[in-house]
């Protein structure tokens, strides 16, 4: 039995696919990358933004042909975009070709209703956010050298234009203990990286006994075999003093801070219900600096938030220079159904697209000159194997999470090797040996 799996939306929803494959193969199912082949397709969904949700509509249209060919064809949809009931509703109906629909919170009921499919009609809908994500998942896990690690589920922010704490339920932190021996387990295994992840990993621990992000961060930078600690997505609000020391005092964790401001206007951040204004996010930035000269500083922006004056988005362009950032990952505003944002009045689509399209271009200068300004520099990259585009060249990561291209006659795949930079682009950089 072949199944095919196609994965939108972030890290999390990357992470859930691993486990999805691994449930499938642990019940018989091997991976194929041919559609027509497939015996089971499993699309793993998101809906943050309007956009995200068109493109899954428009894969699942184009499987309607196959479903016809082949009645046999099993399909589910699973994730965040049908995790909330009228969403769920509008797939199940779509060319009537799905069978399975699960919630973020019920992926491991995939092979129950595979099962139970074999007898009834679907389709089998399954959603509760209340229900607990188990213990011992196993993933399949495709890069030998760098992993995810899930550590808490959920998200109890409710910033007014996200949905994603409506479609991944309530915040909970796994037990700091399962998570170390879960990471102790990879660097065993020979993974060099890992990438703790959650919506909000700074909050990590609330509702634990003695357990919050820094003392997570601590206990595993003293873990043998690791060499790199990542993490994914910090809060401003909650990225507090506790943390910084405990980054300071653990090299392994790299020196690369994603903190996503959204907006550099105090008023759009209240609308926003950041829970933090411009002045406080620019001391942070000050104290990250000064504590790391030299760290990589990456954020999102959303622009043409409901609202957002010339003067609000000046803001947003002046804090960009303030603190110059390495990257801006930048996102037109989507209203997103039940989110309180999206209730309000919107702005005209041509003002956000000019809006964004200055934004890019302010932050691309910026990129550039910093990446230059590692021309010289050494940088100590993980290798990740053959460049894209030149056979000759191997690719690597740099702690900052920099792009590292340099040419090299063997494969230095989950090795760690140092470069000097010799060129800069926007997005990558050059380097020799
Ligand atoms: N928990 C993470 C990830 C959230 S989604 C965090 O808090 O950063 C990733 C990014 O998508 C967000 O940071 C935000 O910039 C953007 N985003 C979320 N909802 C959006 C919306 N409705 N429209 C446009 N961008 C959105
Ligand atoms: Fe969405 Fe805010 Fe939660 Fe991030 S912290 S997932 S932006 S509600
Ligand atoms: Fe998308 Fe869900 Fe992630 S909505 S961004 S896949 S948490």
């Amino acid at each position: 039995m072949l199944y095919f799996i196609k994965t939108f939306g972030c890290q999390m929803n990357a992470h859930d696919s691993e486990f999805l494959e691994g449930l499938l193969a642990q019940h018989g199912y091997g991976p194929t990358e041919e559609l027509e082949e497939a015996d089971l397709i499993v699309i793993n969904t998101c809906c943050v933004r309007a956009t995200a949700e068109n493109k899954i509509f428009g894969f699942l249209d184009s499987l309607q042909r196959l479903k016809r060919m082949n009645p046999r064809l099993l399909i589910a949809v699973m994730g965040c975009l049908v995790s909330e009931a009228s969403a769920a509703e509008k797939v199940a109906k779509r060319g009537h070709i799905v069978d399975i629909i699960l919630g973020t919170r019920s992926l491991g009921r995939l092979p129950f209703y595979i099962e139970k499919r074999k007898t009834e009609q679907g389709p089998f809908v399954e959603i509760d956010l209340e229900a607990d994500v188990p213990e011992g998942r196993v993933h399949k896990r495709n890069d030998p050298f760098k992993a995810y690690v899930t550590i808490m589920y959920g998200c109890d922010n409710y910033c007014s234009y996200c949905i994603v704490p409506y479609v991944r339920g309530r915040e909970k932190s796994r037990d700091l203990e399962d998570i170390l021996k879960e990471a102790k387990d990879l660097a065993a295994a020979g993974v060099k990286e890992i990438m703790f992840l959650g919506q909000n990993v700074n909050s990590y621990g609330r509702g634990l006994e003695k357990a919050d992000f820094a003392t997570l961060l601590r206990a595993a930078h003293e873990i043998p075999g690791l060499e790199r600690i990542r993490y994914m997505t910090s809060h401003p609000k909650d990225f507090d003093e506790n943390i910084i020391s405990a980054i300071a005092d653990s090299p392994k964790v790299c020196r690369h801070f994603h903190l996503p401001v959204q907006s550099g206007s105090s008023r759009i951040l209240r609308a926003m219900n950041r829970k933090y204004d411009r002045e406080y996010y620019l001391a942070l930035m000050e104290k990250i600096k000064t504590v790391f000269p030299g760290a990589s500083l990456t954020t999102d922006i959303i622009v043409g938030y409901p609202d957002e004056t010339e003067k609000d988005f000046e803001d947003t362009l002046d804090i960009l220079a303030a603190v110059e950032f390495d990257l801006a990952y930048t996102f037109l505003f989507s209203p997103r159904q039940g989110t309180p944002a999206a209730a309000k009045k919107q702005l005209p689509q041509s003002v956000k697209k000019e809006r964004l399209q200055a934004l890019m271009e302010l932050q691309n200068k910026i990129g550039l000159k910093k990446n230059q300004a590692l021309i010289g520099k050494d940088l100590l990259l993980l290798g990740e194997g053959k460049s894209p585009n030149n056979a000759a060249y191997q690719t690597g990561r740099s702690e900052g999470n920099k792009i590292v291209h340099f040419p090299a006659g063997q494969d230095y795949t989950g090795r760690l090797v140092k470069a000097k930079i010799i060129s800069a682009h926007t997005w990558s950089l050059e380097g020799r040996l």
